[in-house]
């Protein structure tokens, strides 16, 4: 911080205290238009980030000498910290461009990065925008819309990923690579497809200040003709060209010094359901309130306020509930000339050790004549089912309707128009939202194939099915995910459901109202776990079953339960059912050291039964050096599913349990042989570590009579979301903003 204060000095010295302490930047255009004249109109926002006193934004010029106007409007503040840690400003500036050039650009520069382990002082940033008309959307083209919070937090041991929001209106692929004219913080790297921050190392503590870049790429062959009456034709996702539009994002990172514990939801907040997921598409109309709400829990932090990056006037309603949840309510109510933006939303939720993952969405502002229809979707563990009302949408034609594939036809009655798709089927795309697995299909009007431009009503209506793809949840919340869903072309698509049961018929799966189920150690847990597949024939094979003491299924400290197909604990036993089931049971054991909970994550595969050399017909392989081919078409890739916590509840403090019948029962099929690793701290031979704190022996040894907790309840298997259907008279609107490609 002394660095930081004597530069403030510094600067204020030479008299540039223009933005004391920058934080980063970004700008995110209006689909630019062209004018009758021939000249274009040119209107984007800059969000600038800082410590204090967000206001005197740094300007942009125009290059070129090519605009015949630039109005900046007022800058205002759009959120700050109450203890004058950050703040974010956002301001509007619309240009005329009069230009026979193919391309118009822009260029800003300031002097003040905040401090920064990088050692930048000066920035530069810079926007370059293709003044062509697309043949697809016969608009000019639009640019990748971004932003970020002022200030993200990551504590140094804590950093894993920081997914940037890089959304294109017009459905380009979206590239991000690092700016060159800038360095690159060192052991960080940046996924050019998904703009996701990750590191390669360590990362030093202190502030890291990035410069990215966001370039758009056409996903179709399209054809550009400009002003001058030239055209250029671009191929599908040709990146050797150069981009339609690119922006550049600033932003700066603060690694904080390691903190004990990562796992989200301990200090570090975790969002819950109700937050929108990172890139989902919002709609706003205009003149109606528009409100995001997002909640997030930390159980050993206090959550003080959320960072919000958002349009101006919008308002925030920060709120703390109980058991340490604290939510936000982002009020927005889009003016006329918000008309067709697509407004970057990002947020975070703050606590003085740390900070949420941050999230962002991207809201679209659309006309305020949109009929808004109802339906609904229902979403099973392979299929999807739309059904659409039609007293809530007038004068819309069913027969002009279709989902993405149109070879599957919608059916209706007196009242309903209705779809039914399995996930693999009638162009149902799979996309994987991170913690999300979500199924997309959307209902269409149909348009004459020889009609360029359509002023017709228009429907199109987004709908979606969303599991969640792995638990990302502490014992505290006992969430429990069962059915988890894949696809593969030869197999359409499948799930697999993983429970516990309360005896060895299996019949009786624990029941959510009966958590938490205790058991004593020893007591013997009872799973199963069960393909349900749209194939009529197909074999479950069970490859491997590791515990580990927290969700993640790669942690270091874990224990294999079954591995390579072969049965690795003596515990274990498989019971017989049919080939669509694995059930088994294994003693009830827990992790040494100071872990409460137990995580299981099996790796399953799905086999053609007739398949001579797939996995399912090899079994247990006790050489695992040995690779072996995937037998084609015969199998499915291997799918991790999770299920837990088991949490042990009371002081696991050794204590005679002489008269414990399990233990008595249990202790006949035990070799008798030496006496059993019973102290926590003992090591054993394996890894160093003791893992299985088990009584696997002498009954009259000490025995842990602690309280096996099988804190695991059912939750319901389905998110179901449903964007609302949209109407609308002009194509502008229509641009696909769902899905993301
Ligand atoms: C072109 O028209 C726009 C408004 O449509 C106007 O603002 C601009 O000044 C005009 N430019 C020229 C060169 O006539
Ligand atoms: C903003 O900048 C202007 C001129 O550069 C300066 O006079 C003014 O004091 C600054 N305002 C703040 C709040 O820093
Ligand atoms: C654009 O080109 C036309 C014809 O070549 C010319 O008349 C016009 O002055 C040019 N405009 C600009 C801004 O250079
Ligand atoms: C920063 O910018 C100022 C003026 O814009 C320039 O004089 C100075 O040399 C730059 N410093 C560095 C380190 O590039
Ligand atoms: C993105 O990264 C991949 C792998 O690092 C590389 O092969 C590819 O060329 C990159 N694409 C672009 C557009 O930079
Ligand atoms: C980058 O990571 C490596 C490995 O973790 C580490 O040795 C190195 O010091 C790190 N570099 C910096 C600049 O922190
Ligand atoms: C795009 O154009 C290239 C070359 O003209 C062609 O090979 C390719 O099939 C086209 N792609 C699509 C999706 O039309
Ligand atoms: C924000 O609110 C102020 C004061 O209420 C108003 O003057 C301004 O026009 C509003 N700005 C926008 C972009 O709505
Ligand atoms: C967080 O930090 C602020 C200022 O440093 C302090 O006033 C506040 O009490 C702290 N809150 C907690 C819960 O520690
Ligand atoms: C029409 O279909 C909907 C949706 O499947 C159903 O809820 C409704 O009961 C059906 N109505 C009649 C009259 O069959
Ligand atoms: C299985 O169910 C039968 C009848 O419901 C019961 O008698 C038997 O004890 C059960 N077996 C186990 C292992 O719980
Ligand atoms: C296989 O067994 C499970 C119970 O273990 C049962 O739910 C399922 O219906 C059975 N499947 C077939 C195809 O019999």
């Amino acid at each position: 911080m002394e660095a930081g204060a004597l530069f403030l000095l510094l600067s204020a010295l030479l008299g540039t205290a223009l933005a004391q302490s920058f934080y980063g930047n970004s700008i995110s255009f209006m689909p630019p238009q062209k004018k009758n004249n021939g000249t274009f109109r040119v209107t984007f926002y800059q969000r600038q980030n800082g410590r204090s006193s967000c206001q005197n934004q740094s300007s942009f010029t125009c290059e070129g000498g090519v605009c015949t106007s630039f109005d900046k409007s007022n800058v205002l503040q759009t959120d700050q910290d109450d203890a004058g840690r950050w703040c974010q400003s956002e301001g509007q500036t619309t240009a005329t461009v009069s230009t026979n050039k193919t391309s118009f650009s822009l260029r800003g520069a300031g002097c003040c990065w905040a401090s920064n382990v990088n050692g930048k002082t000066n920035w530069t940033t810079h926007a370059e925008l293709d003044l062509g008309t697309r043949s697809d959307s016969h608009a000019l083209n639009s640019c990748p819309v971004t932003t970020t919070v002022s200030s993200l937090r990551v504590p140094q041991n804590c950093f894993s990923r920081i997914r940037l929001l890089a959304h294109d209106p017009d459905g380009d692929n979206v590239r991000c690579r690092f700016s060159s004219d800038a360095p690159v913080p060192s052991n960080f790297t940046l996924d050019n497809t998904t703009c996701t921050l990750t590191s390669t190392g360590q990362i030093s503590v202190g502030v890291q200040v990035f410069e990215v870049m966001l370039e758009d790429f056409s996903a179709t062959n399209i054809t550009l003709t400009y002003a001058d009456g030239t055209s250029a034709s671009r191929q599908a996702s040709d990146t050797n060209l150069p981009p339609l539009c690119k922006v550049k994002l600033q932003f700066s990172v603060e690694v904080l010094p390691p903190i004990q514990r990562c796992e989200v939801g301990h200090v570090q907040p975790m969002f819950l359901s109700k937050t929108p997921s990172h890139g989902d598409v919002l709609h706003a109309t205009v003149g109606q309130t528009f409100q995001l709400y997002a909640e997030a829990q930390a159980h050993h932090a206090s959550i003080y306020d959320f960072q919000v990056s958002g349009p101006q006037n919008m308002s925030k309603v920060f709120r703390d509930a109980n058991s340490g949840i604290a939510e936000v309510t982002v009020s927005w109510t889009p003016q006329q000339s918000d008309l067709y933006r697509f407004v970057p939303v990002c947020f975070t939720a703050e606590t003085n050790e740390s900070q949420s993952e941050m999230r962002c969405v991207v809201v679209m502002v659309t006309q305020a004549s949109i009929i808004q229809g109802k339906a609904t979707v229902e979403c099973s563990p392979n299929k999807m089912k739309v059904a659409l009302d039609k007293a809530s949408m007038p004068g819309i034609d069913e027969n002009f309707l279709k989902l993405s594939d149109p070879s599957c036809s919608l059916t209706s009655n007196n009242t309903h128009i209705t779809g039914s798709m399995s996930f693999s089927t009638c162009g149902t795309k799979v996309e994987d939202k991170g913690d999300f697995i979500v199924f997309k299909n959307e209902i269409n009007s149909f348009e004459l194939p020889n009609e360029i431009i359509t002023r017709r009503k228009t429907v199109k209506i987004g709908f979606s099915c969303k599991f969640p793809k792995a638990i990302s949840i502490s014992s505290f919340y006992n969430l429990h995910k069962s059915d988890y869903i894949f696809t593969e072309s030869s197999f359409g698509s499948f799930g697999y459901a993983f429970e516990i049961y309360r005896d060895g018929n299996f019949t009786d799966k624990v029941d959510a109202s009966a958590y938490p189920v205790e058991v004593k150690l020893l007591q013997k847990i009872f799973m199963g776990i069960e393909a349900k597949s749209e194939l009529p024939n197909v074999k479950l094979f069970v490859e491997s079953c590791k515990a580990t003491p927290d969700d993640n299924p790669e942690n270091t400290l874990s224990y294999d339960i079954i591995k390579n197909g072969c049965l690795e604990d003596e515990t274990v036993q498989v019971h017989p059912s049919n080939q669509t089931s694995f059930n088994f049971e294994v003693q009830a054991f827990k992790f040494t050291g100071n872990y409460d909970q137990v995580y299981l994550t099996c790796s399953v595969i799905l086999c053609k039964p007739d398949s001579p050399f797939s996995r399912c017909a090899q079994g247990c392989l006790k050489n695992p050096s040995r690779r072996r081919r995937r037998g084609l078409g015969g199998e499915t890739v291997s799918h991790e599913i999770t299920q837990g916590p088991l949490q042990f509840v009371g002081p696991p403090v050794p204590k005679a349990a002489d008269d414990d019948n399990v233990v008595m029962k249990k202790s006949d099929k035990r070799p008798s042989v030496s006496p059993p690793p019973v102290s926590p701290d003992t090591k054993s031979s394996e890894g160093g570590w003791n893992i299985k704190q088990i009584l696997n022996s002498n009954i009259s040894t000490a025995v842990f009579a602690c309280v096996f907790l099988v804190s695991v309840v059912f939750m319901a298997v389905i998110v179901c979301y449903f964007s609302k259907k949209r109407k609308e008279e002009d194509r502008n609107a229509l641009i696909d903003s769902d899905l993301e490609n």
